[in-house]
C-alpha cells in the first residue's frame, strides 16, 4: 500500500537517494529542501521516475524554528496523515556557525528542528506511524549549555557530535513517553562516511556508496523488522540495532535534554509573538 512519507533535507546526498526510492516503489513522497531551485530540481527529477508516487516539495531553512513551525502548518495543510517522516536534513561544517535565535546551527538543525517537527507533526503520524531520525556514529556528550546557546562550541566536529547524542537521547526519551498508542521512533546511523556533499566538504574525501544510508533508511521506513524497535538505535556500520552510547540510556540525562529543548522552543516562541506584536 502507497504510503506518505515526509523527508527532510531531501533535496541531496542520503535524503535524495532515499526519496528516489520510495518514489520509485509509488509512495507519497513530501520532499523538502531549504532551497527552493534545489527542491523545485529534485521534484522534477522524481516526478518524472517510470512508475513513481506522486511528489510535493516544501521549502523551509530549518535553522529558523519559525520556519520548522510553518513547514509543519504546510504538511498538516495538505495532509490529513503522515505514515513517516524521516527526519534527515543535518548540517556539520557551516561559515555561519550561529543562528538568529543564537543557537549553534548544530543543535538547531540536527537536534531541534526534527524535535520541533516531530511535536507539531505527531496528530497526524498516529499510533501507527514512523519516526526516523538520523543519528550518526559521531556522539559526545552532550554540554547543556552548548545546546541552550549560553556557550560556543570549540570545532565543528564536536558541535555535529553533541548534536548528534542529543538528537539519539531524545528519541528514546520520546519512544518511551508513548504507550503502544504512540508513532515508533528509532534513531538510525546510516553507516559513515557515505560519499555526499557534508562528508566531501567536511572531511575531504570521497566517501562510500550513498545507498548503503538510502537503503537503511528505506527498510526503516517500511519493513516490519523496525515496526517493534521503538526507542532502538540501528548502528549501520554494524548492520543492525545496537547499543547506543550510554547517555541515551540515562533516563535522566535524557530528560534534562529534553527539558532544555522546550525551554528553549517556548522562549522562542514568545519572543516571536512579542516581535509580531510589536
Ligand atoms: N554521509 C554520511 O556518512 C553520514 C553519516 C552519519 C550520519 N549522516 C546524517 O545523514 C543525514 C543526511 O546527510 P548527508 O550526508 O546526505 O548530507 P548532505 O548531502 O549535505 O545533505 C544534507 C541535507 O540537509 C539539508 N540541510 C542542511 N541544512 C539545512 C537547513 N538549515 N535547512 C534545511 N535543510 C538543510 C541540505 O540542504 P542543501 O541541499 O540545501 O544543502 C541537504 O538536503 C544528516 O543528518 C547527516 O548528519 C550522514
Amino acid at each position: 500500500m502507497s504510503k506518505t512519507i515526509l523527508i527532510t533535507g531531501s533535496t541531496d546526498g542520503i535524503g535524495l537517494e532515499t526519496a528516489r526510492m520510495l518514489a520509485t516503489l509509488g509512495h507519497q513522497v513530501l520532499l523538502h529542501g531549504r532551497n527552493a531551485g534545489k527542491l523545485e530540481n529534485a521534484r522534477h527529477s522524481l516526478s518524472s521516475l517510470s512508475g513513481g508516487g506522486r511528489v510535493e516539495g516544501y521549502v523551509a531553512d530549518l535553522s529558523h524554528l519559525r520556519e520548522v513551525a510553518a513547514l509543519a502548518q504546510a504538511v498538516a495543510e495538505q495532509h490529513a496523515k503522515l505514515d513517516v517522516l524521516i527526519n534527515n536534513a543535518g548540517v556539520f561544517k557551516t561559515a555561519e556557525t550561529r543562528t538568529a535565535d543564537g543557537l549553534d546551527v548544530r543543535f538547531a538543525v540536527n537536534t531541534l528542528a526534527p524535535y520541533l517537527l516531530t511535536q507539531k507533526l505527531l496528530p497526524l503520524l498516529g499510533a501507527s506511524g514512523r519516526i526516523i531520525n538520523l543519528s550518526s556514529a559521531a556522539q559526545s556528550p552532550v554540554d547543556i549549555d552548548a545546546l541552550v546557546g549560553r556557550v560556543p562550541l570549540p570545532d565543528d566536529f564536536n558541535a555535529y557530535a553533541q548534536s548528534k547524542l542529543a538528537l539519539t537521547m531524545w528519541s528514546r526519551a520520546l519512544a518511551l513517553s508513548f504507550d503502544a498508542d504512540g508513532p515508533v521512533v528509532i534513531a538510525v546511523n546510516p553507516g559513515s562516511m557515505l560519499g555526499t556533499k557534508m562528508v566531501k566538504e567536511g572531511f575531504g574525501v570521497a566517501g562510500g556508496d550513498v545507498r548503503i544510508g538510502a537503503e537503511i533508511l528505506v527498510r526503516a521506513a517500511l519493513e516490519e523488522e523496525f515496526a517493534a524497535a521503538s526507542g532502538q538505535y540501528f548502528d549501520n556500520d554494524k548492520g543492525r540495532f545496537a547499543q547506543p552510547h550510554r547517555d541515551a540510556l540515562d533516563p535522566q540525562k535524557s530528560q534534562e535534554i529534553v527539558r532544555s529543548m522546550e525551554a528553549i522552543l517556548g522562549e522562542t516562541t514568545r519572543s516571536g509573538q512579542n516581535a509580531d506584536a510589536s
